[in-house]
């Protein structure tokens, strides 16, 4: 088989700027070794996210220049609808600035204290959003979607199992389920996807509950991508009826399109209960705008139609998946583990036993992060025990595990950067045993992962 290259040809550009060692070791000491302080200017390639940070099409620049910015009934939002109840099917589409004012508005009129709302796993700011308003965010994820060996297809998948379960001793106990939820792909579970056989046979158990079903669809595309690949009753159906097939099981969508939207910033919450469409944009106008802007100008309306259409091409997601995989199999190649399989979006990397010296108090999924941005410059994030440990009575509760997520921004990076994290990664690993680890100097009470401190031990 040929080499999957790059499915676009480059016409604008951004220079990268390099750093010497020196000055990476002096900004990471004055950001307390943590990179989220350390400005973007000193990074030499930024896997922090793949939030906003895509690549926008000529022709998605070209779509902002007829962008029609009336305040009310503007044609760009006219167009943006059309799009997203093409793909989505959904028959109100309610614009909002990112996916977590979607979130927040759902939440604001439906959850509250005493209920509960399902999930295969919450992303950060579903749970924050669903805990805020007094409700309980509950993972149900299958257990193969927490072994970060196992190769099942779909460790996306939310169990039916636990599913139905959970929604009986809801029923019995007499608790609500305002709506029920899956996030494809599941971000927070290692960008696995969830298979549309998994999609229908939760989308039947939350109707025979009577639970309105939501799909948080920031990465609707890659999982259509996966589907596609690993379903062989969808092999030759296209990524777009495979998406329109997946929210045909739903009655709704919470969606950020700074993921597969191709957006540098945008969202929308897609409903068909009118009645609750009523009520969700009249929060609308509350927090983010009249109901044919939302949190959006005309122009971001515009870009992000054609950014819907442009995500669903077959070349684009096979490079896309193509480009994940290339960078987990050089890691691999190097001894490194990383979750698996690949995800779509991102590679999970295992910090545990890439400093197995290193105890878990000690943070060496911070360690590693800190290391990869001094020898390379490059700025990845830390999930474990900083973003998910817990202090208690002036101690520290560390989380079950220790990663750290390189996210690839969507058609930012060629094979050349890839290959360089890589090289980068060979020789940090090469020189693991000399890692000493870090404690907390600062930490804020909640979040504390964004604004921590630390000094090395
Ligand atoms: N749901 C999922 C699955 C997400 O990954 C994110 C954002 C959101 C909702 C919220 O969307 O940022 O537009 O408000 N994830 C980003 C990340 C921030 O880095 O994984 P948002």
């Amino acid at each position: 088989m040929r080499e999957i290259i790059e499915p676009f040809r480059i016409r604008a550009v951004e220079p990268i700027q390099f750093s010497t060692l020196e000055q990476r070791r002096q900004w990471l000491e004055e950001a307390s070794w943590n990179p989220f302080l350390i400005d973007a200017e000193g990074v030499i390639i930024d896997l922090l996210t793949d939030s906003g940070t895509s690549a926008m099409s000529a022709a998605q620049w070209a779509a902002i220049m007829i962008g029609d910015e009336s305040y009310a009934g503007s044609r760009s939002f006219r167009k943006f609808e059309a799009v997203v109840q093409e793909i989505f099917g959904f028959r109100h589409v309610i614009p909002t600035h990112q996916g977590r004012a979607s979130e927040k508005i759902l939440c604001t009129v439906l959850a509250g204290p005493g209920k509960a709302i399902p999930n295969n796993n919450h992303f950060d700011t579903t749970r924050a959003n669903v805990e805020f308003t007094g409700a309980e965010a509950v993972d149900l994820v299958i257990d193969e979607g927490r072994d970060p060996d196992s190769l099942h297809p779909f460790k996306g998948n939310l169990d039916p199992t636990k599913l139905r379960a959970f929604l009986e001793k809801c029923r019995a106990g007499g608790r609500e389920i305002p709506f029920g939820m899956v996030t494809i792909t599941n971000n927070t579970g290692g960008g696995q996807p969830v298979s549309m056989a998994n999609i229908r046979e939760i989308s039947a158990i939350y109707r025979e509950f009577g639970v309105p079903f939501i799909i948080d669809a920031c990465r609707f595309a890659e999982n259509a991508w996966f589907i596609k690949q690993r379903e062989p009753e969808y092999r030759d159906w296209t990524p777009k009826a495979i998406a329109q097939e997946m929210f045909r099981h739903a009655d709704g969508a919470t969606m950020s399109l700074k993921k597969d939207g191709f957006g540098n910033i945008g969202g929308f919450l897609a409903l068909n209960d009118d009645a609750l469409a009523e009520q969700c944009r009249n929060i609308l106008i509350l927090t983010e705008g009249f109901p044919t802007y939302g949190g959006l100008a005309g122009r971001d309306l515009e870009a992000l139609a054609v950014g819907l259409h442009e995500v669903l091409d077959e070349h684009y997601l096979e490079y896309r998946a193509a480009t994940t995989r290339y960078l987990a199999e050089k890691l691999n190649a190097i001894g490194i583990h990383t979750v698996q399989p690949p995800g779509g979006h991102a590679i999970y990397v295992d910090a545990k036993r890439f400093y197995p010296h290193l105890a878990p108090t000690h943070f060496p999924a911070q360690v590693l992060v800190c290391e990869l941005y001094l020898r390379g410059g490059i700025r990845a994030v830390e999930i474990g025990s900083v973003m998910f440990g817990r202090h208690v009575d002036g101690a520290e509760v560390p989380s079950d595990r220790e990663l750290v997520r390189l996210a690839l921004p969507r058609r930012v990076y060629t094979q050349a950067h890839v290959n360089y994290v890589a090289e980068v990664f060979a020789e940090t690993f090469a020189e693991r045993n000399s890692a000493r680890g870090l404690e907390f100097t600062y930490q804020a009470p909640i979040l504390r992962h964004f604004t921590a401190r630390f000094r090395p031990l």
